[in-house]
């Protein structure tokens, strides 16, 4: 997804926005831009590419005696990633440029109305013609022009404006593309996608809700409302992410790093939250009382990729300790189909980001046929969390790397809180229970902990074998279906190799016609409830020369009988067995796609947060 920075303050504007880029390059992108005032002049520098080749022209701009700009980093939805369709785009005068997130509808019709009344464009892209909307109906009063002319857009958008007539001001506007605002006395203000790029100047924030315009200067801003045009009392929050905890921390790759983070997200994550004497767990934020839970009939799970993956995961363990039906839907899916939700359903949306357009789109659609909506999400303040009735918080801190990893495993650490949360107001479990399970939740922080080094260093020895690789089998039975799929998901979007999930059972049915000594699959094979059947499928592989791995629990011997290529793991509670064999299959991706010298931490084609369908 595009980057937007914007700044207006005491500081050199150009260092300030390329470090704020550079903070957001991990949403993906493919060209970069930046301008500022400078003299009563907007100076513009555009580039394909990477942010260094932008870097690399703007040459002497980097010390220009000038405090106010914007920059931006985009990824291509309409017009080739060229230097012509880069942001920030112009008006036909020169002195008005815009940068945008997003998708204008109705472009090419507003683009027509505009060329008929003369003016040129010089670009393939929907965001030029936001420059001209506001060209068209700006006079002598900047801020009336930006919104008439958003008022004539359909669509998503994130936009910062900067024009010669108004000097000493940044106007932002959002529309279902996230903008977060940053501000310090000593600073100045900021404007942003994500709040990585704030980090390095301030922690206190304030997220722009949909249909809100700002207005920036050095020492204020005002918030207004594009529906009511009333000013409105924006709340400014204190993130508690340091700008360090943004950065790669000593390790190769912000995955590897987020990867070895992931004890401290479990342990984030619950803490506070299970009273390990009672066992009983507290989800004051939920807002979700016991009568609530006694109306569920069922609950909808909505998520996309690997939040999907842990959605699956969740299906198992509430309808054996909550005893609620569970459906889980791909988003995109779930957006349209003939939905039977009301208000006996409780739909949980589960997202990282809490700004992906397709599971924003079903809560919406949910909430509006009645269903109260629940969001699991990392990032405090996204609009996931400020439109869903109640918000589980996965405290993971900052996900930099574009393949979720630590957000992955604090989604199954909060959605497995929320089980004993539902089973528990549903009287499903005993208190004793419940304890057991709970103290489960907080000892797998501490097992991955002491396991990560170690399991790191198998996958080291065994991947030689494997990197090069065309094609990849993983196959798991029960709470191991859903992380076959997520192993391969890592695999595929990191390396380029192709990699399906498949349930164990499910070979017979098709896929094992791939089978030869040439296809290598993992299969994971915790002892299990479901550990003689899974056995049963790993020897019809073997029948067939398959070139397995397998993951299975320490002192099974006999895996050692079927191939050489064993990573064993701790036995722990079979319901924590999903956070736990996860860690070989993240890591078997990062060092098969770091061998294979892979962009890993920002893979091609893909962006950190889809905010587009
Ligand atoms: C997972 O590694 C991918 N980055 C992707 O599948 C991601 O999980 C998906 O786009 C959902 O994002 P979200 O959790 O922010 O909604």
């Amino acid at each position: 997804m595009c980057g937007i920075v914007g700044y207006c303050g005491p500081r050199r504007v150009v260092p300030v926005v390329l470090e704020g880029l550079r903070r957001l390059e991990y949403r993906g992108y493919d060209s970069a831009g930046i301008v500022y005032l400078e003299n009563g002049k907007l100076i513009k520098h555009r580039s394909e590419g990477k942010l260094s080749n932008l870097e690399m022209i703007i040459d002497s701009a980097i010390i220009a005696p000038a405090h106010i700009g914007l920059g931006h980093t985009r990824w291509a939805t309409h017009g080739a990633p060229t230097t012509n369709n880069a942001h920030p785009h112009s008006d036909c005068s020169g002195d008005l440029v815009v940068v945008h997130n997003g998708i204008i509808e109705n472009y090419h019709s507003l683009r027509e109305e505009l060329k008929s009344k003369g003016h040129r464009f010089s670009s393939e892209t929907d965001t030029e013609v936001l420059a001209h909307l506001i060209e068209e109906y700006l006079e002598d009063d900047l801020v009336s022009a930006v919104k008439e002319a958003v008022g004539r857009v359909e669509g998503s958008y994130a936009i910062g404006v900067l024009w010669t007539g108004l000097p000493d001001t940044l106007i932002a506007v959002r529309n279902q593309s996230p903008l977060v605002l940053g501000t310090s006395t000593e600073q100045g203000t900021f404007l942003a996608s994500d709040i990585p790029a704030l980090l390095p100047y301030t922690n206190e924030v304030v997220f722009l809700d949909d249909m809100e315009l700002a207005v920036l200067k050095a020492d204020s801003f005002k918030v207004y409302s594009l529906i009511s045009g009333s000013l409105l009392d924006k709340e400014v929050k204190t993130i508690n992410w340091n700008a360090g905890m943004a950065e790669k921390g000593g390790f190769k790759h912000f995955m590897l790093k987020e990867i070895f983070e992931q004890p401290q997200a479990i342990t984030n994550t619950v803490s506070g939250r299970i009273n390990l004497e009672s066992g009983s767990v507290e989800l004051p934020e939920v807002n979700f009382g016991k009568e609530d839970i006694g109306r569920i009939d069922r609950i909808f799970l909505v998520a996309c990729g690997t939040s999907w993956h842990a959605a699956l995961v969740a299906k198992y363990w509430i309808e054996k300790f909550a005893h609620i039906p569970v459906d889980v839907d791909i988003a995109s899916e779930f957006r349209y189909r003939h939905l039977l939700v009301n208000d006996r359903v409780l739909t949980v949306s589960i997202s990282q980001s809490g700004e992906t357009a397709d599971t924003l789109a079903g809560i919406r659609l949910a909430r509006k046929l009645g269903s109260k909506v629940i969001t699991i999400c990392n990032v405090v303040g996204s609009t996931m969390t400020r439109e869903a009735d109640g918000t589980v918080y996965t405290h993971a801190g900052p996900e930099i790397g574009v393949a979720s990893t630590k957000a992955f495993i604090s989604q199954l650490a909060a959605l497995f809180l929320f089980t004993l949360f539902l089973a528990q107001k549903k009287r499903t479990i005993s208190p004793e229970k419940s304890r057991e399970l709970g103290k489960a939740l907080i000892d797998i922080a501490t097992v991955v902990e002491q396991e990560l080094p170690r399991i790191q260093a198998d996958i080291v020895k065994l991947i030689d074998n494997f990197y090069d690789c065309r094609d990849f089998l993983f196959v798991g039975r029960g709470l191991s279906f859903p992380i076959a799929l997520e192993g391969a998901l890592k695999l595929k979007e990191i390396s380029y190799i192709h990699a399906e999930g498949y349930a164990s059972g499910e070979l017979k049915h098709g896929p094992i016609a791939l089978i030869d000594k040439e296809m290598p699959i993992l299969a994971l094979v915790p002892q299990d409830d479901v550990y003689q059947k899974s056995l049963s499928n790993v020897e019809e592989i073997k029948a067939r020369q398959g070139r397995l791995i397998l993951i299975g629990t320490e002192g099974d011997s006999h895996l050692r009988k079927l191939t050489e290529d064993v990573i064993y793991l701790p036995k722990v509670p079979d319901e924590m067995n999903p956070i736990l064999y996860t860690i070989p299959a993240q890591l078997l991706a990062y060092e098969i796609a770091s061998k294979r010298g892979c962009d890993v931490d920002q893979p091609r084609n893909l962006a950190k947060s889809v905010t587009v369908e």
